[in-house]
Order: structure tokens, then C-alpha cells, then sequence
């Protein structure tokens, strides 16, 4: 399999043909994977009806294609190289032959224990090689995953574990994550309590703690792989428009949804994009710093690489443990050659300096990646100085759980660069600029709504249970185009810079929330009547959450104190810890319009610090709200130094 194209000339002329001949195009990736069975149609629906499939009547195992096709050619070649949190402990290496032999195994185990194709397994768990192997066992017997990433709370994994109607759980004991350790297996247990349809629990076993086992449900981990030991376990023939995963996202309005994506066309094009971004050649080490519960992790720590035969190191721990330097550290040790990681990683780094990079030898990376949000000019340039020394092009990557895979982004060095611009789409993307109404903005440096005019093949498929909001999210605002929900700009080069959400969805070091969630989840703290939250720039988390609450009663210095610290835990309960507003500010009322929607944008320049010039407020309840939140507002937070 040869997927990179090694010239900016070669990218010109691929992306030429996508755009004329797109079946063609995508045909001619698609061929070069091993199907049980060729599709007889490569593309069908449409944008407009939001029922795309790709590589229709297609069978696929996207397992066989990152695992079996390998071992003959690279079978003692390290797919998986883990470094634990403790950088005193062993690595692993783990080569395409053990993997393989471990997700069969365990997908072995799965299918003895009943697990069936279509089934939905949870994945709640640590950045352990198990992990990864939970997943591609998965896929392999055609249970459907979905990784919710451990940080989440009790009350968000049972919600999500209820939408998906998961028969079993897999977590471990507890995780690590500097010198903090995480409980999960409780959190599990605390979670099902309100879930009915989980009747297999597994553990893996990180640490030493003990934790409660419950004989009928639960079973270790490392035990149950025993069970599949010496068992075959052939690939589940998939039609190519079979769900792969699920992984629930936050949107603007409600529950984060189950975004759904396929073996065939997700595999086609993660496979396609990681070697064009990353321009991997055969041998490098590949290093992707997200965490798996993420869509970053699913395609660009485990799929992608895996399907491209690459070497993918998989952290268990964080950025500063135990010290600023550890990423760099880790870098040098396995001599990794593409890192990629996010904007708020950079800048929190940013922030030690230079000698935590310069005390390493960072000689072998050739290519830096970034994403989840915007990167601002200052961190493109340290990174760019200092991390690459002026050796690495910079891949700023702009996608979406939705996407599947990296739509807008430089091809390695291939690419013009430009500070803070994903700059040109991938081949087969065909990105544009609508204003508001729908009118299609082609001038240079116009901004406006970022969509997408044609299919590709890893686009979402559907919302887990409800496709209508699938197609009121993403395919109705504007017919005939998938919409992004984000703003962008395009400069005469043709070079798109992506803005930022211009939904209520806030992206916090590059997560992402929904501003409903948020406030439901403050809502439930016994002192908040009602709330509005808000995003506001942030120097480290690019935008970080300002709370507007409403209490029941009027409170003083020392209860304003208690009452933040509950509406934090009501947070910390609803969604996790990942979510907590930065500020919270208790207000006698909100901004609201006479028919009682929240004026957010008012709100949002009050969080900014911008006082005046709050537009037209004549259609508010009461106007007056508005000057004492900014009083309030200007008092703690804007206090001239
Ligand atoms: C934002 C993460 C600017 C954007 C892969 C998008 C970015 C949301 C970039 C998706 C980038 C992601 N530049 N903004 N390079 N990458 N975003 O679903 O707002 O967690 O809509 O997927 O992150 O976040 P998600």
C-alpha cells in the first residue's frame, strides 16, 4: 500500500482529480485495502438527504487491514510503543504479531462471553495498551465501541452508556495521571446503578488498590483474555457501511450525541490522511499525545497508523509529570519523528521556557502536528523555533469528531506554510465559505461559515439513535452542504484559517462542551435557579467558561464562597472535572429577550471584558441586568492594575 504523495505537484494533481472524478479518486484508495468482498457502488446519497455511504455493498474488516495484512511483511515490527506514567517504569513494545495475537484473543473472549456483532461496548479506561486492543477487538468481532474518556463523571458515562444501550463495560481499577490516581472501577459502579442493560463488567488491573468485584458482572481483565487463549477468531465480515464506533460529542443544544462512523469509508480515509499529513515513510516513529477517549486518539493513535503499518507511541501520563520537560523527554527516548499534539499543550508548555526542550536531543522530528482549536501566532512560532529549530514544517491539522479524519492541513513539508492556518483542504475536501444566508463568499480574506460541498468517505454517518438531530445538526442549515459550526477565513492563496465555534459549543484546551450541558449540569447545585454560561479567550486553554448564575437566595462574602465551591462540584458531578468554569459570577438575572431567550451575546462581551457597545438591548426584559452583571463583572475581574 502506497497512500503518500511526495510533491506538492502530486498533491495539485490528486486533488485535481478528487474534484473530477471523485468515485474514481476514492476508488482508486479504496483498492489498495483488502476486502472480503468489492463494493459495487462507491458512493451513494447526499449531502442534501444526509445519507451518505460510501464503498456501498462492500465487505471490510478495518481489523484485518490494520493487523493481519501487516504480518507477513512486519510482523516483528513494534506497532504499539507504550511509555508509562512513571517514567522509571518499563516501556512495551508491541509488535504487529503480539498485537495481533492479543486483539484475537480478547476479541475471542468477547464473542465466548456472547458479545455479537452490532453489540455496544463502553470503553472506559486509562491510556493503557489494553485500551487500544480493547478497541480492535471490538472492531474485529463487530461490536460497536465507544471510548469515553476517563475524565468524565458518573452521571456523563451513565448517560452516555444508556444512549448506547451498552451491554458491557470495560475500565480498569484505577488510572494514573501524574501523582494522581483516578478511580474508575467506582465511578463504573456508581454509573451502572442507573444502567440496565450492562451485564459484563471488565478490570483491568492498573495500580495495586483494591476494588470492589461484584461476582456476577464482574471479571479481571488479564482473566478473561486467558479465556480466548488458542482460539481462532477470524474477522467479522463488515459491510463497509456497518458502524465501527461511537463517540459521543457536545453540541450545541441538549445531551452530547453519538457521532457514528463505519469500517469502510472511516478506514479508507484515516488510513489516506495520516500518511499524506504526517508524510510517514516506513520505519519512523510516530507520536499523537491525545488520549483515546478523543476522536484524535481513535484515528490518529490507533487506526490510522496501525493501518499504514506506522509505529504509534501511546502515553499513559500528562505533559508536566514529572516535570515541563516530560513530552521532550519522551521525544528523545524513542527517537520520534511526526508529534502531534494540541495548542493548549504548546502554550502550557510555552510557559516553562526553552530549557525543558533544549535539554533534550529533538533531532529526529521531522514533522510537528496540531489540533483541536485555533493555534494563536505566538505558540506557531515556539513551536516552529523551538520545538522543530526551524527543521519542521507544521501540520496544523482543523477536523471534527465528525469528520473522522483531517480535512484542512499542510501535507508535511509539501505544503505553504503560514502561521495559524490549517491552509489547504486534503484531497477530496472541498471546503467553502457561506455568509449567513447561504451565499457562497469567494473573495479573499471574506469570513464567513465553514462547510463542506462534497462527500468524503468518513463523513458521520448518523447521530446513535436519532438522525434527525443528525440532519438538523449538520445537513439542514444549509442544504446541499455539511455544516462545520465553525467560522473561517480564506486568504488570496486560497489558505483557510479556522476562526472558532460560532455555535454555543466552547472549546477548553480543546475540548469540546456544549454551553446547555454546562448549564444543566450547574443547575443541579441547590443554590442555582437558573444559569447562562459563556467563553472567553484564555492565554493556556485557548477559551475557558464563565458561569452567569442566578441563586436562590442573596448571599454574602462567606456564602458567595460555599456557593461557588457547590456549583464546581454540581459541574464536577454532571460532566467532570474537564468542565469547570473558570469563573462563576452570581447575578440578580440574566439578559433575557421578551420571549425568554438568554441574550448570550451580551454576555459574552461582558466575559471579555469589552464594557461597552453591547448593540441593540431594546428587546430586553429588563435592560437593567445588564449594567449590574457589568459592574459586578468589572469589579472582580477587570480591576485595573
Ligand atoms: C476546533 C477535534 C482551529 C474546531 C479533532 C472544530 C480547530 C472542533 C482545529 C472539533 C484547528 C479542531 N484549528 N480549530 N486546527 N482543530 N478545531 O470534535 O472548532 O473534538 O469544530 O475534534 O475543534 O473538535 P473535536
Amino acid at each position: 500500500m502506497n497512500l503518500r504523495l511526495d510533491s506538492f505537484e502530486a498533491y495539485q494533481e490528486a486533488y485535481q482529480k478528487s474534484a473530477n472524478d471523485p468515485s474514481e479518486f476514492w476508488n482508486g484508495i479504496a483498492s489498495q485495502f483488502q476486502w472480503m468482498k468489492p463494493h459495487h457502488q462507491t458512493q451513494s446519497g447526499s449531502l442534501e438527504g444526509g445519507d451518505v455511504q460510501w464503498f456501498v455493498g462492500g465487505q471490510v474488516n478495518i481489523t484485518e487491514n490494520a493487523l493481519d495484512r501487516h504480518l507477513a511483511e512486519r510482523g516483528n515490527q513494534t506497532a504499539i510503543v507504550w511509555e508509562p506514567n512513571d517514567p522509571d517504569h518499563p516501556i512495551q513494545s508491541i509488535s504487529y504479531q503480539t498485537l495481533y495475537e492479543r486483539v484475537c484473543e480478547m476479541g475471542a473472549a468477547l464473542r465466548a462471553s456472547g458479545v455479537q456483532k452490532g453489540d455496544r461496548v463502553i470503553l472506559y479506561m486509562p491510556m493503557t495498551p489494553e485500551l487500544a486492543i480493547s478497541v480492535l477487538a471490538c472492531a474485529r468481532i463487530g461490536a460497536i465501541h465507544s471510548v469515553i474518556f476517563a475524565g468524565f463523571s458518573a452521571q456523563a458515562l451513565a448517560d452516555r452508556i444508556q444512549d448506547a444501550g451498552a451491554s458491557v463495560v470495560i475500565t480498569a481499577n484505577e488510572g494514573r495521571r501524574g501523582v494522581k490516581t483516578i478511580p474508575l472501577k467506582s465511578t463504573v459502579d456508581h454509573a451502572l446503578a442507573s444502567c440496565s442493560t450492562v451485564r459484563l463488567v471488565l478490570v483491568q488491573r492498573v495500580t495495586a488498590a483494591d476494588c470492589v468485584m461484584e461476582s456476577n458482572r464482574d471479571v479481571w481483565l488479564n482473566e478473561f483474555e486467558q479465556r480466548g487463549k488458542g482460539l481462532p477468531c477470524p474477522p467479522e465480515p463488515m459491510d463497509a457501511e456497518d458502524p465501527l464506533f461511537i463517540l459521543y460529542t457536545s453540541g450545541s443544544t441538549g445531551k452530547p450525541k453519538g457521532v457514528v462512523h463505519t469500517h469502510g469509508g472511516y478506514m479508507v480515509y484515516t488510513a489516506y490522511s495520516f500518511a499524506n499529513v504526517f508524510q510517514y515513510e516506513p520505519g519512523d516513529v510516530y507520536w499523537c499525545t491525545a488520549d483515546i477517549g478523543w476522536i484524535t486518539g481513535h484515528s490518529y493513535i490507533v487506526y490510522g497508523p496501525l493501518l499504514n503499518g506506522a509505529t504509534t507511541v501511546m502515553f499513559e501520563g500528562i505533559p508536566t509529570h514529572p516535570g515541563p520537560d516530560r513530552f521532550w523527554a519522551i521525544c528523545a527516548k524513542h527517537r520520534v519523528n511526526q508529534f502531534y499534539t494540541a495548542p493548549t499543550a504548546i502554550r502550557a508548555l510555552m510557559a516553562h521556557g526553552e530549557d525543558p526542550v533544549r535539554a533534550h536531543n529533538l533531532s529526529s522530528l521531522k514533522v510537528l502536528g496540531t489540533v483541536g482549536e485555533p493555534i494563536n501566532e505566538e505558540a506557531w512560532h515556539w513551536y516552529r523555533d523551538v520545538v522543530g529549530q526551524q527543521k519542521c514544517p507544521i501540520v496544523d491539522t482543523w477536523w471534527q469528531t465528525e469528520t473522522g479524519g483531517i480535512m484542512l492541513s499542510g501535507l508535511g513539508a509539501l505544503s505553504p506554510q503560514k502561521p495559524a492556518h490549517a491552509g489547504l483542504p486534503l484531497p477530496g475536501i472541498d471546503p467553502v465559505l457561506l455568509s449567513a444566508d447561504g451565499t457562497e463568499l469567494t473573495g479573499a480574506d471574506q469570513e464567513g461559515l465553514l462547510c463542506i460541498r462534497s462527500p468524503w468517505p468518513s463523513i458521520i454517518r448518523t447521530t446513535y439513535g436519532d438522525h434527525e438531530r443528525c440532519l438538523n445538526t449538520y445537513f439542514r442549515p444549509f442544504p446541499g452542504f455539511y455544516f462545520t459550526g465553525d467560522g473561517a477565513r480564506r486568504d488570496a492563496n486560497g489558505l483557510i484559517r479556522v476562526i472558532g465555534r460560532v455555535d454555543d459549543v466552547i472549546n477548553v484546551s480543546g475540548h469540546r462542551f456544549g454551553t446547555a450541558e454546562i448549564e444543566s449540569a450547574i443547575n443541579q447545585a441547590t443554590v442555582a435557579l437558573e444559569s447562562a454560561v459563556v467563553g472567553y479567550d484564555h492565554p493556556i486553554k485557548g477559551q475557558a467558561i464563565h458561569a452567569f448564575v442566578i441563586s436562590d437566595r442573596s448571599l454574602d462574602e462567606v456564602e458567595m464562597e460555599a456557593a461557588r465551591k457547590d456549583v464546581l462540584a454540581a459541574v464536577e458531578r454532571g460532566i467532570g472535572k474537564i468542565a469547570k468554569p473558570e469563573r462563576i459570577q452570581f447575578v440578580p438575572g440574566l439578559p433575557k429577550t421578551r420571549s425568554g431567550k438568554i441574550m448570550r451575546r451580551i454576555l459574552r462581551k461582558i466575559a471579555s471584558g469589552e464594557f461597552d457597545q453591547f448593540g441593540d438591548t431594546s428587546t430586553l426584559l429588563d435592560p437593567s441586568v445588564v449594567d449590574a452583571i457589568k459592574t459586578q463583572a468589572q469589579s472582580t475581574w477587570f480591576v485595573p492594575s
